[in-house]
């Protein structure tokens, strides 16, 4: 069904990655958010179910929304070991999040570590965003978070040069070294062109070089909080990190809370 960039060797990598194991602080928060705002929960651009069954093993009913397969195909795998009641409370579907129909209501949407971003035109943040709407109970909530963008970065020729970012053991013993550049910048349109690089070691020595290659589109903070307007949403709250702090100008999260009008 679905063309998704997460359809290739990066669903394989995912989880066992640093940059993935490490966050555990947006666990939390969406762990709190359920708590206070009930479920069942929506989960949109649920990958391979990192938070998914986080919150199910939490006791809240959550269906999470996915374009790749591939990416699913570990979240099935991760439902089925499961306990028998937080695996009952899982629901996987595959489908695009700027064009869904469930025929269900939910008391909270969310949208963790940022699949927004993958959003690059504005007709599909709103479809996204209209899609929500509608699956939104009355007084339910929408969660999404995008990193908090720091225009220098996004322009500075010095990002073309690749850096590392981290390396790592997997468990069935390849070595992996995570490497990051931007290939291009699109600056009219927000959106960098960005490359992971994997340099991988086999356990029989060989060497492998697989690039994960996207476009990432960037956001800035009133231009969420008018989007969210122009689709029927009121900001609630908003943070500048999982620990609910305010956004400030070192603040790498941008994290809003949604309220229907
Ligand atoms: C960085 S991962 C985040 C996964 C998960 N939320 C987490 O916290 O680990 C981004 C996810 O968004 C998904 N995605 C990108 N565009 C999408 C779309 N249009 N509809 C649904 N999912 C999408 C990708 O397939 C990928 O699984």
């Amino acid at each position: 069904m679905s063309d998704s960039l997460y359809d290739s060797f990066i669903a394989d990598y995912y989880d066992e990655s640093p940059i993935v194991k490490g966050r555990v602080q947006d666990v939390a928060f969406y762990r709190n958010a359920a708590r206070d705002f009930g479920d069942p929960i929506l989960e949109l651009g649920c990958g391979t179910g990192r938070i998914t069954m986080a919150l199910a093993e939490a006791g809240k009913r959550i269906t999470g929304l996915d374009l790749s397969g591939r990416m699913l195909e570990r979240a099935v795998k991760k439902r089925a070991a499961l306990r028998v009641e937080a695996r009952e409370r899982v629901h996987l579907v595959q489908g695009d999040m700027a064009r869904f129909d469930l025929g269900e209501k939910f008391r909270l949407v969310i949208i963790p570590f940022r699949p927004f971003q993958h959003l690059l035109e504005v007709r599909q943040q709103m479809d996204c965003l209209e899609c929500v709407r509608k699956h939104l109970a009355s007084g339910g909530r929408l969660i999404l978070d995008v990193f908090q963008t720091d225009a220098e970065r996004m322009h500075d020729p010095v990002h073309m040069r690749e850096v590392p970012l981290t390396e790592y053991e997997t468990a069935d013993g390849r070595h992996v070294r995570i490497s990051e550049r931007v290939a291009a910048f699109h600056r009219a349109e927000q959106r960098n062109d960005v490359e992971m690089i994997f340099s991988i070691t086999h356990r029989d020595g060989r060497q492998e070089r697989l690039v994960f290659a996207w476009p990432l589109r960037y956001f800035f903070r009133y231009e969420v909080e008018h989007l969210l307007a122009r689709c029927g949403f009121k900001v609630a709250a908003r943070y500048g990190d999982f620990d609910r702090s305010p956004i400030r100008d070192d603040s790498p999260e941008m994290i809003f809370v949604a309220e229907t009008r």
